[in-house]
């Protein structure tokens, strides 16, 4: 497999054609942005880091029944995954009270949830990627209401798996963000990232940060809470 031209490159990943029409190689950079684009910055390290445990949760996810783009790891930095057409939608699975759902309905981080929460952003950069509600994907023709049907099923699914594997290994998962893609035939499947980028993952004993919140806040130590996750990940799988 070899890596053909940039058909894309964003904060966070580059994507490159092969010669495969229906594969593509997704390369992780070491780039950080916040707050929209108004703090940016290099968390060394992370690229691998997250090519790495997006594979290993991506295939743990597809071993139980949920279809992603992975297909293989290509090398440190890189990922093989099945090109799919991007919904521009931001599905957010959500366990307890942090970030924006704080500000928003006034409670204090760290507060439990009596239920899980589901909240849809529509990805749009210049408008900073505003909170939706399903009618609005459907009457903007974001996708369809079976699409986000099949969505909701497996970002549910996927929250059950990950929060009980991440248990074990004494992290808290306390939101995470999905993104979907339509293979060519139209079938969903989970594609972009599962990594500490992605979620908030809060050490079960101290309480302690160990994503992206790390960079985002200034609180320091993003490289070192990035690889606690990693190793953790690595030291309970096979
Ligand atoms: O900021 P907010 O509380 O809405 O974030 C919810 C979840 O979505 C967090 O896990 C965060 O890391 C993730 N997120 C993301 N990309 C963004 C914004 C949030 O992956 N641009």
């Amino acid at each position: 497999m070899e890596r053909k031209n940039l058909l894309y490159e964003g904060t966070n990943k580059r994507v490159y054609e092969t010669d495969d029409p229906a594969l593509v190689i997704v390369e992780y950079k070491d780039d950080a942005i916040a707050h929209n684009g108004a703090k940016k910055g290099t968390i060394t390290g992370k690229g691998v880091i997250n090519n790495r445990i997006t594979n290993v949760l991506m295939q743990m996810l597809e071993e139980q029944d949920i279809p992603t783009h992975f297909v293989a790891q290509h090398s440190e930095r890189e990922a093989v995954v099945r090109r799919a057409r991007m919904i521009p939608l931001k599905v957010t699975v959500r366990n307890v009270v942090a970030g924006s759902l704080s500000t928003r309905v006034g409670l204090p981080e760290g507060t439990r949830l009596k239920s899980t929460i589901l909240e849809y952003r529509y990805k749009n950069d210049a408008l900073g990627d505003p909170l939706i509600n399903r009618y609005h994907a459907f009457a903007l023709e974001i996708c369809t209401r079976e699409e986000l049907d099949v969505m909701d099923r497996y970002a549910f699914r996927a929250n059950a798996i990950l929060r009980t594997f991440l248990a074990q290994i004494g992290i808290e998962l306390v939101d995470f963000k999905m993104e979907f893609g339509r293979l060519p035939e139209g079938s969903i499947v989970l594609a972009d990232e599962i990594s500490p980028d992605t979620s908030r993952l809060w050490d079960m004993r101290t309480g302690e940060k160990l994503d992206k919140d790390r960079f985002r806040r200034d609180l320091g130590g993003a490289e070192d809470a990035y690889q606690e996750v990693f190793r953790r990940i690595v030291s309970n799988i096979k």
